[in-house]
């Protein structure tokens, strides 16, 4: 066996496959703020392995290493692509897991191949750990895999982190297979949270669903036949960025110049308005368009001198409610640009595309204000890497309270972004806000980022981790 002291398993690898014209693969980096943190960590770990899907159905590339750590690509075919991702994955947990913000589909055909998808990359992980490996299941698609790891390899330590919320055991109680998905979970040693709420949403639902004891954080599990008892832990962890690295960049003469053309090229506008998102129906783009469109609308702001930047990378595009999203998204912008644009000035600069991480903190620095509207969302790195890149401490953060980011980001500008007139005279009172206040705000706000991590995320939950019984019952 391969000596890897850390497997991380996750639906998608760092690096997504792409068949270029001439048939040739290309590899860039997945969407998401899963890779954007599980990267950076990987960064430091001597032995990591990746065990993954490359983006791509059919066959399974070869093992490969990348940046230090071995790649282990899992095959996912086209079947497997519509019911096990975008169907029990992206189809019934996410919507469910974010407040029903879009009603969860359930069909048992996406269950069935859940579960034989959860095996594969169970067994993947399993073939790569050695007896001394630390196993680290990420994420909703992969729920099964911790007992179904366990089953096969009792000898390694196995955590398990959420990245989204988790949800109150009444809605998370409509899931057909919610016990098979709370066992699933109670395979893993660990299992970590963004959010407090999180936690204690999932503690309930053990007690609630399975009627395990639970005491604090602590849930006893009964093992299988003559196995005693044992003990499985639920704490709330929240991630982060590579605050560090993004500081820097800010300082990097080729982005500080970009950032400057940036603004140039939009004509040297007084005041700028980001946002940051997957095109996704969490986020909140709609309810942020509907408040600028009136803001516009009713002569608040003067397009002549604030503009707003939207960019909205592509995601889940086959997946229908995306589909439906985006002719949303894109019909508002058409149309607030069609009352308020005039020629070479955009009042929404929409970007349905991605960017790399130089362009994007670049934009950040030229970002007046940032606007994060999530109904519902894990965490949020947006907001944290809109803090990371103003050591200037100029900027405004406007943030939604259903972020798991406003438990720490208290100093930003909190708005409900349910009641648009609340948003609206956030915007405004963000646009206005005195350079001394910023200041005041910013300063509070990289305190957090910069001393909370994703490093030290990383460390808290591996520490903690290694605290759980050892597996080869020898003394802690
Ligand atoms: C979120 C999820 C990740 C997911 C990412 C991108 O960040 O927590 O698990 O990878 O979105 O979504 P996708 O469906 O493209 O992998």
């Amino acid at each position: 066996r391969p000596d890897h002291d850390l497997v991380v398993v996750a639906n998608r690898l760092p690096v997504d496959s792409r068949t270029l014209p001439d048939g040739a693969t290309e590899w860039v980096t997945s969407p998401g703020g899963l890779v954007t943190a599980m990267e950076s960590v990987m960064k430091g770990v001597d032995s990591g392995a990746w065990v993954g899907w490359a983006g791509a159905p059919g066959d399974a590339p070869d093992p490969f290493e990348a940046d230090g750590m071995s790649l282990y690509p899992v095959a996912l075919d086209q079947e497997d692509i519509e019911r096990y991702y975008e169907g029990f994955s992206n189809g019934t947990l996410w919507p469910l897991y974010h407040d029903v913000i879009v009603e969860p589909a359930f069909h048992r055909t996406w269950w069935d191949s859940y579960v034989s998808a959860n095996r594969r990359f169970a067994r993947a992980a399993a073939a790569v750990a050695s007896r001394t490996s630390t196993i680290w299941v990420h994420d909703y698609q992969l729920q099964l895999v911790p007992r179904m790891i366990r089953d096969d390899r009792a000898d390694v330590r196995i955590g398990f982190f959420n990245h989204i919320p988790f949800p109150p055991v009444e809605l998370f109680s409509q899931l057909p297979k919610r016990n098979q998905i709370l066992r699933g979970l109670l395979g893993a040693d660990l299992i970590g949270f963004q959010r407090e709420s999180d936690t204690q949403n999932f503690l309930a639902a053990v007690r609630k669903l399975l009627g395990h004891h639970v005491d604090g954080q602590t849930i006893s599990v009964p093992g299988l036949g003559a196995a005693p008892m044992r003990e499985v832990t639920a704490q709330t962890f929240p991630i982060s960025i590579d605050s560090a690295s993004v500081s820097a960049l800010t300082e990097d003469p080729e982005v500080r110049e970009h950032a400057a053309q940036l603004r140039r090229d939009l004509g040297n506008p007084r005041k700028v308005v980001v946002g940051v998102d997957r095109l996704d129906y969490t986020k909140g783009i709609r309810h942020r368009l509907k408040a600028w469109g009136e803001l516009l609308n009713d002569g608040s702001i003067d397009p002549h001198d604030t503009v707003m930047i939207q960019v909205a990378t592509p995601s889940r595009e086959r997946v229908e409610a995306y589909r439906q999203l985006r002719d949303e998204v894109e019909l508002t912008v058409g149309r607030i640009n069609g009352d308020h644009a005039s020629i070479g000035r955009a009042a929404v600069s929409y970007q349905h595309r991605s960017f790399d991480r130089r362009y994007m903190t670049a934009l950040y620095m030229a970002a007046d204000v940032v606007l994060v509207t999530a109904l519902r969302d894990g965490m949020n790195l947006v907001a944290k890497e809109y803090v990371a890149s103003r050591p200037d401490l100029q900027g405004v953060l406007v943030l939604s309270e259903f972020a798991g980011a406003a438990d720490e980001l208290r100093a930003a500008v909190m708005v409900n972004p349910h009641d648009i007139d609340e948003l609206k005279a956030a915007i405004l009172r963000s646009l206005a806000m005195p350079e001394e206040e910023q200041q005041e705000s910013m300063r509070s706000l990289r305190h957090q980022v910069m001393e909370n991590d994703v490093q030290s995320w990383a460390h808290d939950f591996l520490e903690r981790l290694e605290q759980s019984d050892d597996p080869h019952g020898e003394a802690k």
